[in-house]
């Protein structure tokens, strides 16, 4: 049989990565696709010293590869969205399948693309946009295929969760790790959707969807970065037995659907506590099959090019069916997608971790227990640290069982109008994964 033709946009780390795996492997790859997979063209501006790219046809203008009628697929990693968006639609008209990397593109204009896809009766595939090298998104989109997904929660941001391992295990400045981790290839284009937490939230949108049956809706996912952490909190959730970890979470409730990134404390001892530098690791819990792990490198150069391999085998295998019967880009049939709504973060669920810093004399844990009791929030911990007394203030340290944010809202807001209670309250959210 004849090779799928390839064309890659952007020779990047990851397309100099799948470039390099497509030809290292080339032999392989084409005992799993039934055929060779040949990539015939690349876009690029500028060459990257990792790749031989030899007599491969190269061009600067990523349209010559959408327009080539010798392209079965078009590769898109140049990322970023607007160019982006133009690349794809213009693939799609033409009659191609996409395979991409790019989880802002598909967390923002996903329900357009696959629409659009369907219509022409080409495939997007998208496995690399999450997680990097672990198939995350075929293991729940086809492996849990028999569960009602209940939640999932997962560390999905290679760069943050090495900025967080080598502050906590090494004691690294903060801008030191990141400039690191830029220089390694992790980090976007624009970091501060690595540390604030916007990249776990396009890949935490994708899982939803995908889990739940639910259209992309990165707008309505509540975000929170990891900037403003604190040494102290860190070694204080420690000595309670937790850690620290930048966390995407989606649960399914009655009331909607929870869709979270922020730094969440989670009990030391879980697997997922022990996942470190750029890692990554996915919870899923399924009502039949319970809790699942996925863990695996979260970016960089081969491991994600292996998850753009891997969907180019899957769109070759797949290039002779019937375009009804292929496996929905969502998971679940377009038209049995469910309109349950994202809740918004004052509605969510969860246990708290919160730290007072407070004047230091008789009575005032009693109020601060008062305000919690009041508004029905139980106590599960507390921890005052008489011999960090500095200048008459003592942190007041407490977690708490799980309860709706706006009652902890509530209860922030009456501990900072105490006279006894000086600076902000510090909140992290805690969950125990179990
Ligand atoms: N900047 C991303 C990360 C790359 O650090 O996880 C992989 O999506």
């Amino acid at each position: 049989m004849k090779p799928v033709k390839v064309g890659i946009c952007g020779l990047g780390t990851v397309g100099g990565g799948t470039f390099n795996v497509l030809e290292r492997n080339a032999e392989e790859i084409a005992r799993r696709a039934g055929r060779g997979i040949e990539v015939a063209q690349i876009a690029t501006r500028q060459p990257n010293p990792k790749c031989a790219t030899g007599a491969t046809p190269i061009t600067a203008d990523i349209f010559d590869v959408v327009d080539n009628p010798d392209i079965d697929i078009v590769v898109e990693l140049i990322g970023g969205y607007t160019l982006a968006r133009e690349l794809v639609l213009k693939a799609i008209e033409n009659g191609k399948h996409v395979v991409t990397a790019n989880k802002a593109l598909i967390a923002v204009h996903g329900n357009e693309i696959f629409a659009k896809a369907r219509e022409k009766g080409v495939i997007v595939a998208f496995e690399a946009s999450v997680a990097g090298g672990i198939p995350v998104i075929k293991a729940i989109r086809e492996g849990l295929a028999g569960n009602r997904i209940n939640w999932l929660a997962g560390i999905i941001n290679g760069t943050g969760n090495f900025i967080l391992t080598e502050m906590r295990e090494k004691g690294r400045a903060f801008e030191d790790v990141l400039k690191e981790a830029q220089a390694l290839g992790y980090a976007e284009a624009d970091p501060t959707f690595d540390v604030e937490g916007i990249d776990a939230a396009h890949k935490l949108t994708i899982l939803a969807s995908i889990a739940f049956g639910i259209p992309l809706q990165f707008d309505k996912a509540y975000t929170e970065g990891i900037t403003r952490l604190t040494t102290a909190d860190v070694n204080y959730a420690e000595a309670l037995g937790y850690r620290i970890k930048h966390l995407g979470v989606a649960r399914r409730t009655d009331a909607g659907i929870e869709l979270r990134v922020h730094p969440t404390l989670i009990p030391a001892d879980r697997l997922i506590a022990n996942v470190n530098g750029v890692m990554n690791a996915v919870m899923v819990n399924g009502d039949a099959v319970g809790s699942t792990l996925y863990y695996g490198a979260g970016a960089g150069m081969e491991p994600t090019a292996s998850a753009v391999v891997a969907d180019l085998v899957d769109v070759a295998r797949a290039l002779t069916t019937d375009p009804n019967n292929r496996v929905p880009h969502l998971a679940f049939q377009p038209d049995s997608l469910s309109d349950h709504p994202i809740l918004p973060i004052a509605a969510c669920e969860s246990a708290y971790y919160l730290r007072i810093q407070a004047k230091d004399h008789p009575g005032v844990l009693a109020q601060v227990a008062t305000i919690l009791s009041e508004r029905g929030i139980n106590i599960e911990s507390i921890m005052q640290k008489e011999a960090e007394v500095q200048d008459g203030l003592v942190p007041v340290i407490l977690v708490t069982h799980r309860v709706i944010e706006q009652r902890i809202d509530d209860a922030i807001a009456a501990l900072e109008a105490l006279d006894d209670v000086v600076d902000k309250v510090v909140r992290i959210r805690v969950e125990q994964l179990n």
